[in-house]
């Protein structure tokens, strides 16, 4: 029995919900405990792709028990719809198999229209998601948020806070020619939220202890990457949360020595949506992926920005995150490239940096020194076994693991499930 996390390396989109659903098989309990729904987790099962923003993608195995936990800030109205739209996909989805945490907080709609707000205001763009997820963050942060056990006791004191808290941002939003929120509309669809939500709200502190003490998995499924990470990402254009593997157990109430594997999941290659420094970054490359209908966000839809793989980034995130092994997803984006630039370090000033600077001025300034390693050019997306990799693909893998110092597990060759090789 292992307790595992899932994280991304870089900054998002790595294809962990793939990874997830793999792993999903072994686990009982798949928990999301940080992040919103900025997140966009895709998934193809039996050739249909469902795209999770906040349900965790266990929802789609049968017998799995789902945990939102209280690391998570969760916008009712959204959750309820990601929920109808699956059962409408025929997913069965009820308090037996979906627990959400009764201290998660809530975006809320004034959250929303902060996160536009500040976004249009700021001299330096973040690009966010627009979903709220900064400012329910800021508002836990300044001891002024609201949790979900409030919402679902529907209490006189919340509504009035409410009202207070809308009054107050409205105050704001005129100032600015916004259109106010109108509070008694907000008060009657949160509270149609929260009456539907009554019974997914749970005490799931409680419940992943009495599941880890009956000798159940637990899989958590990290949202957005490490380079997002409030603390450890290319601050400030990073999300608003502990995106590395220690936000697993804060957010979920599961102590660090209960954690057995971290799995980090990179790219073959580099890719980032939203504003902010990329070192590797390499136009040519976003051009032929979005020319092959590849690398679109799966919240926004915006056009990811693509680069070579950087294992300055990726060394840092095993560093940081204590990764036991990595999981390498899309190998066959880089199927016909005769040759395959891969970042080692950066020199900054003639200096040799092997770890990212804090300074993303200076992460703005770096110079990535690549190494170029033969491409395979071949076709890997009918490849099933670790021996069957041409001997190109299988050195690219091991210049990961040397610079990285952690093994290669798993390789992803393609968008489905069974495109997955494991070692
Ligand atoms: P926020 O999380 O909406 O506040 O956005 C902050 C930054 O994180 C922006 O650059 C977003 O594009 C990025 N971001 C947030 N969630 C994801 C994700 O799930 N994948 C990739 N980027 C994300």
């Amino acid at each position: 029995m292992s307790n595992t996390i899932v994280i991304g390396a870089q900054w998002g989109d790595e294809g962990k919900g793939k990874i997830v659903d793999l792993l999903t098989d072994r686990a009982d309990v798949v928990v999301r405990a940080q992040g919103g729904n900025n997140a966009g987790h895709t998934v193809i099962n039996d050739g249909h792709q469902y795209i999770l923003h906040l349900i965790p993608s266990g929802i789609l195995w049968p017998e799995k028990l789902c945990v939102i936990g209280n690391g998570v800030v969760m916008d009712p109205v959204a959750i309820l719809k990601e929920i109808d739209g699956l059962v409408e996909d025929g997913i069965e989805i009820s308090p037996k198999n979906l627990s959400i945490s009764d201290r998660a907080h809530l975006v809320m709609p004034f959250h929303r229209e902060m996160d536009a707000f500040k976004e249009a205001n700021r001299a330096v763009k973040i690009g966010t998601t627009k979903r709220g997820i900064g400012p329910a963050y800021g508002d836990k942060i300044d001891r002024i948020g609201f949790r979900l056990h409030e919402l679902v006791s529907g209490s006189a004191s919340f509504v009035e806070r409410l009202h207070s808290r809308i009054e107050e941002c409205n105050r704001l939003f005129e100032t600015v020619g916004m259109a106010p929120i109108d509070a008694t509309a907000a008060e009657e669809e949160l509270l149609a939220a929260g009456r539907r939500l009554a019974p997914y709200c749970a005490d799931t502190v409680a419940i992943l202890h009495r599941e880890m003490k009956a000798g159940r998995m637990l899989l958590f499924e990290g949202a957005q990457g490490t380079f997002l990470d409030v603390d450890q990402g290319t601050y400030p254009y990073v999300t608003s949360s502990n995106t590395t593997s220690g936000g697993a157990c804060t957010g979920s109430g599961v102590p660090p020595h209960r954690i057995d594997r971290v799995v980090g999941v990179t790219k073959a290659y580099t890719t980032r949506v939203g504003e902010g420094p990329f070192p590797t970054q390499d136009d040519a490359l976003a051009d032929r992926f979005h020319g092959m209908g590849r690398e679109f966000g799966a919240t926004t839809g915006r056009k990811r920005r693509c680069g070579w793989l950087d294992l300055v980034l990726v060394r840092y995130a095993a560093m940081v995150n204590g990764f036991t092994e990595l999981a390498i997803t899309i190998l066959d984006g880089l199927d016909d490239c005769a040759e395959i630039p891969i970042c080692s370090h950066y020199e900054l000033d003639g200096k040799k940096l092997t770890l990212p600077p804090a300074s993303i001025h200076d992460l703005q300034r770096v110079v990535p020194v690549y190494e170029s390693l033969p491409g395979w050019q071949c076709d890997l997306s009918q490849v099933k076994r670790w021996e069957d990799l041409p001997p190109q693909a299988h050195a690219y893998l091991a210049r990961i693991e040397t610079e990285t110092e952690t093994p290669v597990a798993m390789v992803g060759v393609g968008p489905s499930r069974e495109q997955t090789i494991v070692r």
